[in-house]
């Protein structure tokens, strides 16, 4: 796949939806609202929020989510994700590898509070150097 040409509006129209899940977000401890919203080849949008819990690492980022949910309604090529936090913070290393998985050509959106585009890169530039189910081919 190749990385998807993007236009402002579709751009904002991520963000919008990311920013809008972000209110979903279940995340009593932190209070660190992550929003996330993933366009699929289909056209489909499927979005995400973190989701913590009283025993702390079974929690969930948005991100992760958003990838679980998709694949489980059978999408597995995905275009774009934007993540909404208010104060723009990237993805987490575990939900970089979890993208990676399905294409380092993902465009990754990073909006803030103001639902305003901060970054925009692919999920190779997040994560250089990828461990990806090429790797797991060995020779016989
Ligand atoms: N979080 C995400 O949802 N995505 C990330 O990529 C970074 C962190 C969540 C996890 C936790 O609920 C809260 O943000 C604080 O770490």
């Amino acid at each position: 796949m190749t990385t998807i040409k993007l236009t402002d509006e579709e751009r904002q129209f991520l963000i919008d939806l990311a920013d809008e899940a972000r209110r979903r977000a279940y995340a009593p401890y932190s209070r660190y609202r992550v929003g996330a919203a993933l366009r699929t080849t289909s056209g489909r949008v499927f979005t995400g929020v973190n989701v913590e819990n009283a025993a702390y690492p079974t929690g969930m980022c948005a991100e992760r989510t958003a990838v679980f949910k998709a694949v489980s309604e059978g999408e597995r090529e995905f275009e774009v994700i934007a993540v909404v936090t208010d104060n723009g913070g990237s993805p987490c290393g575990a939900c970089r590898q979890v993208l990676a998985e399905f294409g380092l050509d993902t465009v990754v959106l990073i909006g803030d509070g103001e639902k305003k585009l901060l970054k925009e890169m692919t999920v190779a530039e997040l994560l250089p150097g990828a461990f990806t189910p090429k790797d797991l081919v060995t020779p016989e």
